[in-house]
């Protein structure tokens, strides 16, 4: 079964609109049209699959440490908007448990990248599985991580489910090879990789190798990038914001 990723992906949502990996910046990216979004994913100390990006509650919380520290009931407590503004405050840390409800209903797909806390990942991929076997839901998913033991755990314990692998460095052909064997190893489908190490020829030889790509940013990425990304063959982009992007969205 192949699995068709839009031109677009809404990056935490659609994160330089709304505060990131929360339920507001879902409807935010729902509303723009958005067909799929991306969100961050680690369990809190009750083992609940929570949206979060960093490692810390500090930067988009009113929380502090470690979410794996806390239960889910305390960390529902903090205020996940009002770092990002005023009229954002009450946004709660969502469960991925209601985010794969709330995209269901709106027939929206769901990139789930498993974001352990350091030493949890065995736990991180088993309490996700734990969900995704027992929750009704029927959004079309993908998982990925920059973890590769999550990456092979996940689709282990799920083989019926798309599994893509991250790389934060891809300054090698060496490292490109050894990546293109660990996807056919595994059967990862696809490859997310900085826009900072993006060249025509790794585009090129993953494909010849039926592997989808996929391109984030720490900043986010203009229509015009886009535009010469999408022309070298790559698959998706994650985007922070659609300023410029109307006309692939309607
Ligand atoms: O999955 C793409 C992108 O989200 C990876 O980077 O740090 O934003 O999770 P980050
Ligand atoms: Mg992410």
């Amino acid at each position: 079964m192949s699995l068709s990723l839009p031109k677009i992906i809404g990056h935490r949502g659609i994160k330089g609109l709304a505060p990131e990996n929360t339920v507001n910046s879902i409807i935010k990216a729902i509303d723009l049209k958005i067909k799929w979004i991306e969100i961050d994913v680690k369990i809190s100390k009750d083992k609940i699959p929570i949206l979060l990006h960093d490692d810390l509650l500090d930067r988009t919380t009113s929380g502090t440490g470690k979410p794996i520290d806390w239960l889910y009931k305390e960390i529902l407590k903090l205020d996940a908007g009002n770092w990002f503004a005023k009229k954002y405050s009450g946004s709660q840390v969502p469960t991925l448990k209601e985010v794969l409800l709330l995209c269901s209903k709106k027939n929206i797909g769901v990139n789930i990248e498993l974001k352990p806390n350091k030493g949890f990942e065995k736990e991180n991929v088993e309490s996700v599985v734990n969900l995704i076997n027992n929750l009704n839901f029927n959004c079309p998913i993908y998982f990925s991580s920059f973890d590769i033991f999550s990456c092979i755990k996940i689709k282990k314990l799920l083989p019926n489910f798309h599994v893509g692998i991250l790389i934060d460095k891809f300054d090698s052909i060496t490292f490109l090879n050894k990546t293109i064997k660990e996807c056919k190893k595994n059967n990862f489908f696809s490859c997310g990789i900085s826009n900072v190490y993006i060249t025509k020829k790794i585009i090129e030889t993953l494909k010849k190798n039926q592997i989808i790509t996929n391109v984030y940013s720490a900043k986010n990425i203009n229509i015009n990038e886009a535009n010469k990304l999408w022309s070298i063959g790559i698959n998706s982009i994650f985007v922070d914001n659609i300023v410029g992007y109307e006309d692939q969205l309607i």
